[in-house]
Parts: C-alpha cells; sequence; structure tokens
C-alpha cells in the first residue's frame, strides 16, 4: 500500500527523495472517494513518471454554501487501496488546516472561462478549485499532473492558470471514464437513488444522440441545443442546470458549429447534480 502523508513537511521530504533519486513525479490531485476513472489517471500518471502522488482533499473553498462539503464522502482507506493498485506510491491526505492555516486571503481567478456552464451556477467554485490545485501544485512541486476530461472546464481553467502563471508543471487530460451504461463515473453517483441511478444513463445518450446530428450535417447550435434539452428533459425526474454547446477553446456560446465544441450538461436528479461532456470535433 502507498505511504499517507498528511502533512507538507512530510510529502516535500517524500517527494524530494523521489526526485534524488532521479525519478519524474507525477500528481494526480482528488477529493477521494476514488472510482475507476480515478484510477485511470493514476495509472496515467505512472505512465510517465517514476514517483506518483495522489492527493485526496476535500477542498472548502470550492464548494458553496449550499453544497455538499459536510456531506461529501470520505472513504480514505478504501481510497489508498485503490491508489496502490493503480501504481500510485504516495497519498497525501492533508486535514484543512494544513492547506488553508487561519490567515490566507489570497485567490487564484481565471475569468471569462468561468464565466459560463458551471460557473454561474456555482459561484467562486472556479477560484477555489485554482486556489488549491495551485497550492497542490507548489506543495507537491510534481512534473506532471492528469486532470479528467469529465471536468471538461476545470481542465481548461487549469490550463488557461498554468499557462498565464508560467506554472512548470505538465498537465494532461485524460477521457472520461464511464460505467457500462454510458454515465460518467462521478463520486457523487453513489448518491442516488436505485431508481435515479438507472435513468442517469440517459444524459449521455442525449450527448452522444447530439453529437451524432452534428456529425449528420446539423450545424444550428439553438436547434442543436433545443433537442439535447429535450431529450434530457424526458429522463424522469431530470432537472436541467445547464445544457449548453460552447466553442471548446474559449468556453464561450457559438451559434453555428465552425469550430471545435463542447456539448455540456449539468443535470440535477433527485438532489444531487451530475455533470458530463462530450466534444464535438
Ligand atoms: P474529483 O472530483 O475527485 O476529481 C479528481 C480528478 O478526477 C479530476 O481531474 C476529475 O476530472 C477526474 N475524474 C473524475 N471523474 C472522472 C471520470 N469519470 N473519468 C475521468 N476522470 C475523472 O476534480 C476534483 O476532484 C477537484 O476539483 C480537484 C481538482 C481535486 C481540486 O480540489
Amino acid at each position: 500500500l502507498p505511504t499517507v502523508v498528511t502533512t507538507i513537511a512530510d510529502l516535500r521530504a517524500a517527494v524530494a527523495a523521489a526526485r534524488a533519486a532521479g525519478r519524474v513525479i507525477g500528481l494526480v490531485p482528488t477529493m477521494g472517494a476514488l472510482h475507476e476513472g480515478h484510477a485511470e489517471l493514476v495509472r496515467a500518471a505512472a505512465r510517465v513518471s517514476g514517483f506518483v502522488v495522489v492527493s485526496v482533499f476535500v477542498n472548502p473553498t470550492q464548494f458553496g454554501p449550499a453544497e455538499d462539503f459536510a456531506k461529501y464522502p470520505r472513504t480514505l482507506d478504501a481510497d489508498r487501496a485503490i491508489c496502490g493498485a493503480a501504481g500510485a506510491h504516495l497519498v497525501f491526505a492533508p486535514p484543512v488546516e494544513e492547506v488553508y492555516p487561519p490567515g490566507a486571503v489570497t485567490f487564484v481567478e481565471v475569468p471569462k472561462l468561468d464565466a459560463s456552464l458551471c460557473g454561474p451556477s456555482r459561484p467562486g467554485h472556479f477560484r477555489g478549485v485554482c486556489t488549491v490545485v495551485l497550492k497542490l501544485f507548489n506543495m507537491a512541486l510534481p512534473d506532471v499532473a492528469v486532470f479528467g476530461q469529465k471536468d471538461a472546464q476545470q481542465a481548461r481553467i487549469i490550463r488557461q492558470m498554468v499557462r498565464d502563471l508560467n506554472v512548470p508543471v505538465d498537465v494532461r487530460i485524460e477521457p472520461t471514464v464511464r460505467e457500462a451504461d454510458g454515465l460518467a463515473m462521478s463520486s457523487r453517483n453513489r448518491y442516488l437513488s436505485p431508481a435515479d441511478r438507472a435513468l442517469a444513463s440517459g444524459i449521455y445518450r442525449a450527448l452522444r444522440a447530439v453529437r451524432d446530428r452534428a456529425l449528420a450535417g446539423e450545424w444550428d447550435v439553438a436547434r442543436l441545443e433545443s433537442a439535447l434539452r429535450a431529450d434530457l428533459v424526458a429522463i424522469p425526474g431530470a432537472r436541467i442546470d445547464y445544457a449548453s454547446i460552447v466553442d471548446d477553446d474559449t468556453l464561450q456560446p457559438i451559434a453555428r458549429l465552425d469550430r471545435p465544441a463542447l456539448a455540456a450538461v449539468a443535470v440535477f436528479l433527485g438532489t444531487t447534480r451530475l455533470i458530463d461532456n462530450v466534444t464535438i470535433p
């Protein structure tokens, strides 16, 4: 099993020893409750680095006051086993005070890219994500960091932050890992009732259908979005937070599919908010 460290000092010592031994350092930031999607990121990190650190930290600054920070699943023993099986060497699981000692006032913000999709429904979310990711980079000093396309907007924003702030980390994005019925794996899937879990596969079906329509020649984004919304509202009990087709690079609305696009949705099933996306080349 990988060693678990909880302090920045112990993390730095382990990483320094690995680097002194000539190993490339990989980091996979997570909030724990790990599943096969996370495991795939760890395996991807292990393919390109000789020492893989997985951080497991439920980051309070990226949760809104009405969101699920307190009840977010915390399963460190199981997470450690998944990390080990996927090839991680070290798990960094700090307490909140280690990451946010009292008195900290600095945050990282990436404007514009946070104005669409999840941004408006989750004010301050990406500011919390960027801040903790930059802090984790500065704590672990990785050569490579691996993120998932499941959170496409997050991945795009982190890439922008790294570019804008000259952060010397090679950011890699891995494809979304799905359940057999197509549902994107997520730590929040375990909140779903059995009935909602069965219905949740309709989200990816709707996304695939809109991509198929686009590839079949429908280029009008308004028409594509209404078809996407119609498929989503046909899922019993589903409530759409957003269902949008945006420029894959700027995440801004587009009128026609004349450039690479991202179809992205957030849907409530019961009280659980699920996100998913597909790219439209
Ligand atoms: P978390 O939701 O735990 O996700 C950790 C990483 O796993 C993210 O890069 C996410 O995109 C990726 N991931 C989640 N589900 C995936 C799936 N089904 N397939 C592929 N990758 C998947 O994202 C966060 O935590 C946090 O915001 C974090 C970046 C750790 C900052 O706190």
